[in-house]
């Protein structure tokens, strides 16, 4: 379902990019300026060249030339798609969503749906709330032998708190249902079961047991993994999968592991919900751990917004071989480096044993094997100590494993350590047309951000796109009638800019000349050059923007885009042509340019 582009609009102009831009850096004011140190963790900074202009909605910083609106810095300090960052900006504004081509009836029913769901994420929070007040501050007998099985896993208050636990008191009457019907009257047993908070036998889910709240990615709790006290079974229970919950995708962890993990561009993935506690306490800030399921391809794929590595942490007992070989093509595919490790021991009884310093299992963490080396030994060591022949037939397994490397680099690599591992010259290993055999090259992970304007004809475009943004009054004229000369109008085009960004925002500006400079600025085709535009957008300021000075930019980048024309003409006539009209726009240019000092 797409939104409705006026939602977009709704969002943007509603959302505070001070605001937004606050939660992630202390914030200055200059002027009409807001100032601070670059929030992008891969662009520390002594003195703050992050910049942000409430009315115009921008941020730029001016050392990394990262720059757009508040849905873009969402996006991009959140990791959050398009969609997420504008759903995100909306409840915090309190804004309802439309979706295009909706009819009224499924918009109504879309309403709903939505209305359900929030009903379901506050009667989490409020259970996870119940639960840790319950832990924390209950004299009863299970919340005290609560406390005392924590105290005894070396699980401190401060992770407690930070990481919300809690407790269920058992049945009786007493505990969270009976809570929620008084301080959630609007929430029915209905959104309450399908929070998951129900037992099947319709009493509370995990009476009895300690909580661990879980979280999505934008730190909504979505359900609980529980943990018995003594040795009832099953140890932990985990919330049923229900709409909001969903163990393929979801990881224990956040939102209290997403600075560490973003910060470092690494996660490391556990078993259990008290390795990511017991490594959070001992300074190691970037463990999730999946569900008590195997690590899927949907981990990986969240996991991936935030984090170029992922270190996969075993027990020394865990199978699960398959669910490798799956999250390795994702992997690959995502360009995520992913390396395996086998540990001697759960991490929380690492640490909780003294096994070593927090440092030793930094060390021990690096020391893991990336996936594909993994892969590859682990067939290859299974024909390990057999003859030629036995290796041999190793040879078709590897063989296939290695055809599914796209990627030159890594298929060459996996070459070379296949021939190693299995003794084989890697003429066998390597199929015809495979990438290996061409010279390859892998595309950089970030595209495009190179400074604009590197030639004449770009510059030229920047400067005039830069005075339209800044100002939209002075630029309707020319846009409409074009620049009077002597020769008649002279009007742009988008096929004037040099490339396609450039064309795309002038077209958008173009089109949306009689409407609101927001209405340009929502426009879809400009969304992938939202950088680009805050960038132009902040420089206008320094081109001391009038009339003449637009039509200064206006002629020169029109005399440009002629004599390029000119050269590539191959017709002399049409040569000529072209020079006597560049002739009388320089002409034109000459007097605009008196006009403008
Ligand atoms: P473990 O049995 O290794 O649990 O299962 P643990 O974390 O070491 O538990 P403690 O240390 O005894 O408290 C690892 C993970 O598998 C899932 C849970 O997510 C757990 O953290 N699991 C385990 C279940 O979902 N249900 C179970 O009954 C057991
Ligand atoms: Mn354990």
């Amino acid at each position: 379902m797409k939104i409705a582009p006026r939602s977009i609009e709704q969002v943007r102009e509603t959302a505070s990019i001070v605001e937004v831009a606050s939660e992630f850096t202390a914030l200055r004011r200059q002027g009409a300026h807001y100032t601070g140190l670059c929030p992008f963790p891969d662009h520390s900074e002594k003195t703050p060249s992050f910049s942000v202009t409430p009315d115009k909605g921008f941020y730029y910083c001016f050392g990394c030339q990262r720059g757009g609106d508040a849905i873009k810095l969402v996006s991009e300090l959140r990791n959050l798609s398009f969609v997420e960052s504008i759903s995100y900006l909306a409840d915090r504004s309190g804004i309802e969503l439309e979706y295009e081509g909706n009819s009224p009836e499924e918009a109504r029913a879309a309403r709903e749906r939505n209305e359900r769901r929030r009903s379901g994420y506050k009667a989490l929070a409020a259970a996870a709330a119940y639960y840790h007040k319950y832990l924390s501050e209950a004299s009863s007998d299970s919340a005290t032998a609560a406390r005392g099985y924590l105290y005894d896993r070396g699980i401190s208050e401060s992770t407690i708190k930070e990481f919300r636990l809690g407790f269920a008191p058992a049945g009786g009457g007493a505990g969270f249902l009976q809570v929620a019907r008084r301080v959630l009257p609007d929430v029915d047993r209905k959104t309450l079961d399908e929070a998951g908070l129900l037992s099947p036998r319709g009493g509370e889910r995990f009476a009895g047991r300690i909580t661990f709240p879980i979280s999505d990615r934008r730190g909504r709790i979505v359900g609980f993994g529980a943990r018995s006290l003594g040795d009832a079974e099953p140890k932990y229970l985990n919330s049923p999968e229900t709409g909001l919950f969903n163990k393929r995708d979801l990881v224990y962890g956040f939102p209290q592991v997403a600075e560490g993990i973003r910060k470092q561009g690494a996660a490391l993935v556990v078993e259990g919900y008290t390795d990511v506690l017991m490594l959070y306490q001992h300074g190691i800030k970037n463990a999730v751990a999946t569900l008590g399921t195997a690590m899927t391809p949907g981990h990986i794929k969240t996991l991936s917004r935030d984090a170029e590595q992922i270190y996969l942490l075993f027990d020394p007992d865990a199978a699960g071989e398959k669910a490798i070989q799956r999250a390795m093509n994702t992997a690959i595919e995502l360009s995520v480096d992913l390396r395996v490790l086998r540990l001697p021991e759960d991490p929380a009884d690492w640490m909780h044993h003294g096994r070593g310093t927090p440092e030793e299992f930094g060390t021990m963490v690096e020391s893991a094997t990336p996936i594909l080396e993994y892969s590859i030994r682990r067939i290859a060591e299974g024909a390990r100590g057999g003859d030629a022949m036995s290796r041999s037939r190793a040879v078709p397994e590897v063989k296939a494993l290695i055809q599914e490397i796209k990627d030159p680099v890594l298929h060459r690599e996996a070459v070379r350590i296949a021939s190693e591992a299995l003794g084989v010259d890697s003429t066998a290993l390597q199929s015809q047309g495979s990438p290996g055999a061409a010279q390859g090259t892998r595309s950089p992970r970030e595209p495009g951000r190179e400074a604009q304007g590197s030639d004449p004809l770009s510059r030229s475009g920047s400067e005039v796109l830069a005075l339209i943004l800044t100002r939209p009054d002075l630029a309707t004229k020319p846009i409409k009638e074009g620049v009077q000369t002597e020769q008649g109008p002279v009007t742009l085009s988008p096929e004037d800019f040099a490339d396609e960004p450039q064309a795309a925002i002038f077209s958008a500006l173009q089109e949306n000349v009689d409407g609101d400079l927001g209405d340009s600025l929502s426009d879809e085709r400009l969304r992938p050059h939202i950088d680009t535009v805050s960038s132009l957008s902040m420089q206008g300021d320094r081109l001391y923007p009038s009339e003449a000075s637009m039509r200064v930019a206006w002629l020169r980048l029109r005399i440009l885009r002629r004599e390029r024309d000119k050269k590539q003409a191959e017709d002399f006539d049409l040569k000529d042509r072209i020079h006597t009209e560049i002739q009388g726009l320089q002409k034109a240019l000459r007097s605009a340019e008196a006009d403008a000092s």
